[in-house]
């Protein structure tokens, strides 16, 4: 049997104070591979504290976090990295582009250096953004582009390695509602083909296309079970 590709038990993040910011309660949640979660939840409760652990970005104060089996609280900084470069993609609700790069560019900057001929890396970049629909505007610069192009980029960025999960921070925080929903199609569509997906939203729209929906109120997490899901 192949390992869960998040397994959380008791994980917890204390901002030090002072005083001392509680933003994740000790948190158990398992994650399959294929899964598409959704995390909802207020300002302020612990939704990007969950997804910076999550992203490896952070640490937890308490608990482990095993991303593809593998504990990832006993790991020295520098393979938290190089785990988080292999296996993980992260999307932001700003999209975080070079504004003075294209589009291939800015998706190529993001590739591992593996000795890999930068023929094979440039093929790589231009499929990820085939991959979202971009294909025709791999020389396009993100000023050129709507704010649901940008974060087409963003997501071939987070792609082009070809990680086992993807998260997304408020992705259509920024976007108005046709780029939104295109956007939530293109999610869809990846989650289809057994990409495994963690989507913060404040959107019940949004929140909606994901297959499981998890809550955070004041650093407590807790499942909703819907009808038609267990
Ligand atoms: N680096 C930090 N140091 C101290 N406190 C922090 C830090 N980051 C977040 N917090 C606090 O932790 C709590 C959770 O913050 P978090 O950013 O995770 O909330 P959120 O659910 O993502 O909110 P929003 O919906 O506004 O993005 C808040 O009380 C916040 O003020
Ligand atoms: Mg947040």
């Amino acid at each position: 049997m192949t390992a869960p590709v998040i397994e959380l038990r008791g994980l917890a993040r204390t901002y030090p104070g002072p005083p001392p910011v509680p933003a994740l309660r000790p948190a158990d949640l398992v994650i399959g591979a294929g899964d598409y979660v959704a995390v909802t939840g207020p300002s302020g409760s612990g939704k990007s504290t969950l997804l910076h652990l999550l992203g490896l970005l952070d640490s937890p104060t308490a608990g482990s976090y095993l991303l593809d089996g593998l504990d990832t609280s006993k790991l020295p900084d520098r393979d938290r990295s190089a785990l988080r470069g292999r296996r993980i993609g992260i999307v932001f609700q700003a999209f975080h582009l070079l504004a003075y790069r294209t589009a291939l560019e800015n998706v190529l900057l993001a590739e591992l250096y593996n000795h890999t001929p930068r023929s094979t890396r440039l093929q790589a970049a231009a499929g990820a953004l085939g991959a979202v629909g971009l294909g025709h505007r791999l020389d396009a610069l993100p000023t050129t582009l709507s704010g649901g192009g940008c974060q087409r980029v963003a997501i071939a960025r987070a792609l082009v390695n070809q990680p086992s999960l993807l998260l997304c921070d408020e992705p259509t925080g920024n976007l108005d509602s046709r780029n939104a929903a295109s956007l939530m199609e293109l999610l869809d569509q990846l989650n289809s083909g057994g990409l495994t997906i963690v989507i913060i939203t404040h959107d019940a729209a949004v929140a909606a296309h994901a297959g499981r929906t998890v809550t955070i109120s004041d650093g407590i997490l807790s499942e909703r079970i819907r009808a038609g899901h267990g």
